[in-house]
Formats: C-alpha cells, structure tokens, sequence
C-alpha cells in the first residue's frame, strides 16, 4: 500500500498549547497512596514522595497535571488535607467506596508538582462543595497574604502564593454516579457563582466547566447548551472526557476509535460556536479534554475488591501493544483539534489506567502507552500543520473510511525541525509514506523511533518492558520529500532537520 502526507510550512492549525500534554492524580486506588506518595519506599523524598515514579513523570514530559479528582473531588473538603497531618481527619471516600486518611493535601501535591516540572490544574467541589468552599480554597492558594485564608496558607508552610492558574468548576457533574449529581440548570448556575467569587478574588485565573461525562450520555449537546448559557461570560474552557476499550476484540475497529474522539471535539466545538453566535460573544471557547485513556482491561479484578480499604488496587489495567498504537491515534487526533483543544489530561498517571506502575517497595515502570505520550510530548512542540493525506482506507462495524495511516506532522520552530508522527493501523501491510514537505527545505533525518512487531496483547509488568520503541531504519529524504516504509501495526516518529 501507498500513503502520501502533504503539509505547507504556511498551512497551520495552530500553535500546540503545551499543556495539551496534561495528565492526571487523582486520590483514587494506588495512584496517590502507594502511587506517587509511599513514605517507606527506598526512593521516597523527605514528603514521602517516590523519587523514581518523579523520573518516570519528567521522563514522560507531562506538563499539566490535574488534581484531586475525578469523581472524588465531588465529595472532598479541600480543608481536610491542610495543616498537621495528625489532625487531619481518615473518611469514607464514597466515590471509590475507599478510606482516605489525607496523609496527602495541597501542600504536599504542590511540592510534588513542583519536583516534576508542572503545573497544577485544581478541582473544586462543587458536588457536595459550595460556592463559599470553592471561594476560600482561591483565597488560599492564590491571595498573597494578611487575609484569614492566605495566613493559614503561610502558617502551614508556604509563604508565596501558589498562584494556581487553571480550576475545574466540579467534575462530571451531569452523571448519576457523582455525589450531587446537577441538572444543566442547577450545575450552570452553580458554576457561574463559584466562577464569579473565584474570579473576584483573582482576575488571571482560567476556568474549565464541566461538559458531558462522555459522548453517548442521553443529555449531551444540551447539557453544554445550557451550561454554557449560564456560564460563558466566567468559562474559558468546556471539559471533554472519553475512554476507549477492545471489548470485542477487534483490532481494525479499536484502532478507529480515534476518530470518535475527532467527532466527539468537532461535535462539542459546534455547541461551542452556536452559544457563541447566539449571544452575539467575540470570545472563542477553548476544550479541555480532561480525561481522556483506555480503560477497559481491569472491570472484573475491581468488581472484586471489597471496600472501605485504604489504598485499594483500582482500575490497574495492564496495556498490552493494540493499546500503544491506539493512544498513539489519539494523541494525533489531539494534535490535529490542537487550534480549540487547549489542554488534554491522559486519565490517569500512576497505577490507575496509567502509563506509570508501581509495585509497593518495588520498582516502577513504563506500560506500553507511556511511549506515544512520552514522543509527543517530547518531539510534538510547536506548530501543528495541517495534514492532507491520500491514503487507502477500510471500514470497521463502527466506522468507515477509516485511513490506514493516522498521521500529523508538528514545526518544531526551537528545535528546527519537522516531526512527523503516524500510526500504520493495517495488520498485514506496510505502507509506503511519502510526505511532501512544501515550503520546508529539509536537510536530515534526526531520529526515527518505531515501535512495531510486537503480539497485539504483549504487556510490560515489573517483570520485564518487551514493548518499548526501538531505532527505526530506512527514513530517507528524496529532495523535499520524506520516504519510509510504514510496517504493520506501528507507531513512528520521525525527526526531519531544517537548514
Ligand atoms: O478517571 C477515572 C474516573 O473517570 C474519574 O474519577 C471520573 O471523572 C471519570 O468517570
């Protein structure tokens, strides 16, 4: 088979906001306690905090980082993890059914942050929570001081300000599962409130509202109508959240899955733009797809753990191969929306549906999906150029004119080069790439990272990594075009050097 890329260095979608490349802690199962935060382990930092998960997310390049939930946020008082950890109060956790001890709090994730390179997006609660809450926890975070909050903020420790810049106004407030589930009217209301008072107090911060929890909920598209009626003068962002899974195990299907993802942002761009021309508004909402993986794989273990456990091993998928290539899609797919998808949290980042394990006083590793997300973040900077592709397709059960090749290229102004990104989803073919780089006078080829030729459902586990990226070969450049033989099922990065 044959596929041809033709980009234009004038042709751009948009400039990649960094924080595309976001992820996610949430106080849910192993990820904090036992996660990121094990105060026995051999690594652990003077907080408690393990030094060699903290490499593994710098290696990984987050940039962003989302806290404390998720569903949990929906019932959590921000106050609890404040001040001396042994008055701080051990409570039922009913999202997760789970007992949260608050060892870890504000100021310990914003240490923790601080030591991996991101920044932290804040959830309030606005389930449980109130507009007076979500109000005091930016007086503490952001005030610089001589107020009640602010000088609480300093006698627990920290002096300067957080200056927290981006909050989630509540999480997934339209589904029956979350504590104080709203209607759009009740939760847009709510929303513009806290967002008013949170904004009262500190004029730059950024806020996300809550859209649907996912694409097929029976609300959606008038859900983000109305909420958007109520808040669009205090949003900046309307959230998005999808998961993916092979349930029937049909691999041409599962790898399509990215192009839900397409229509799922081009759908809720257009409820976007709609409350825009309706109230007659100049400013452009931006998304924050803020939880976006492959959870599937851990249903059955997690119907099994009985509750009320600190720390219970919840939704530890296991990646194998099919999943690398499919995150490789959607990282793409984020790339190519990257023009209103401003921020993108990959839900989540240690040991729950992450690309980061972790064994208790054992060593931590990197499932298959860390690889797509670690390369893009990496080698994804810049500008995104727009993709013309001309390329075979096949259709699955859910979808048709599927592209063989999933692909996106990125300007790398600081680094000079052009990197292209492309996944081959043929289980039989390679695919002979051409991509004409129009108005680029490409000199070299300075890295080319592949990961192919694995089964399908290989994992990595503590016991071994078999599926990481190796060195690819035959990337050539013919003039101004780039040529390379994409093997079957393959996630591949190549670097092209400027002059
Ligand atoms: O990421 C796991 C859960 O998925 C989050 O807590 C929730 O927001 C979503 O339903």
């Amino acid at each position: 088979m044959k596929a041809k890329l033709t980009i234009n260095k004038s042709f751009e979608i948009a400039q990649i906001d960094p924080r595309i490349y976001g992820s996610f802690v949430e106080h849910l199962g192993r990820c904090v306690y036992d996660g990121i935060y094990e105060p026995g382990h051999p690594t652990a930092d003077a907080m408690g905090f393990r030094d060699d998960v903290k490499a593994l997310v710098k290696e990984m390049g987050t940039s962003f980082i989302r806290y404390p939930g998720g569903n949990f946020v929906s019932g959590y008082n921000w106050e609890d993890g404040i001040g001396p950890k042994e008055n701080r109060p051990r409570r039922l956790e009913l999202a997760w059914r789970s007992v949260e001890t608050n060892e870890v709090g504000l100021h310990e994730f914003m240490h923790w942050v601080k030591e991996v390179g991101a920044e932290a997006n804040m959830a309030v609660n606005l389930g449980t929570g109130s507009i007076d809450a979500a109000r005091n926890i930016v007086e503490y975070c952001n005030h610089p001081g001589g107020t009640y909050w602010s000088d609480l903020r300093k006698q627990n420790g920290a002096d300067a300000p957080f200056d927290i810049k981006t909050w989630c106004l509540g999480n997934e407030m339209d589904g029956p599962w979350q504590m104080g589930q709203k209607t759009a009217t009740e939760y847009g209301r709510i929303a513009a409130e806290a967002g008013k008072l949170m904004r009262l107090i500190d004029k730059n911060i950024e806020l996300v509202v809550c859209g649907s929890s996912h694409y097929e909920m029976p609300t959606f598209a008038s859900w983000e109508a109305e909420v958007l009626e109520h808040t669009y003068e205090y949003a900046d962002y309307l959230s998005l959240h999808r998961y993916y899974g092979n349930q029937k195990n049909d691999i041409g299907n599962y790898l399509a899955k990215s192009i839900d993802m397409d229509n799922f942002i081009k759908s809720v761009v257009a409820i976007c733009d709609y409350i825009k021309a309706k109230k007659r508004s100049k400013k452009t909402m931006y998304l924050s797809f803020d939880e976006y993986n492959i959870w599937y794989h851990s249903g059955a273990a997690d119907r099994k753990i009985a509750p009320w456990q600190v720390a219970p091993p919840l939704l530890e998928d296991a990646y194998n191969f099919e999943d690398a290539l499919l995150m490789g899609c959607l990282v793409i797919t984020l790339l190519k929306n990257s023009d209103r998808v401003k921020i993108a949290c990959l839900a989540q980042l240690v040991n729950v549906i992450a690309p980061i394990m972790t064994e208790k006083n054992g060593p931590a590793w990197r499932q298959t999906t860390f690889y797509p997300f670690a390369h893009a973040a990496k080698f994804g900077q810049g500008t995104a150029l727009t993709p013309v592709l001309d390329c075979p397709t096949y259709s699955s059960v859910d979808f048709d004119n599927v592209p063989y090749v999933e692909s996106i290229a990125v300007h790398n102004h600081a680094e000079n080069e052009v990197v292209v990104f492309a996944v081959n989803r043929s289980k039989d073919d390679n695919i002979d790439f051409a991509v004409d780089l129009q108005g680029f006078a490409p000199s070299g080829i300075a890295g080319f990272y592949e990961m192919s030729g694995h089964d399908v459902k290989r994992v990595n586990s503590k016991a071994g990594c078999p599926v990481e990226p190796q060195d690819g070969t035959g990337a050539t450049l013919d003039g101004d075009t780039l040529k390379v033989a994409l093997k079957p099922l393959s996630w591949n990065v190549i670097r092209i050097t400027l002059e």
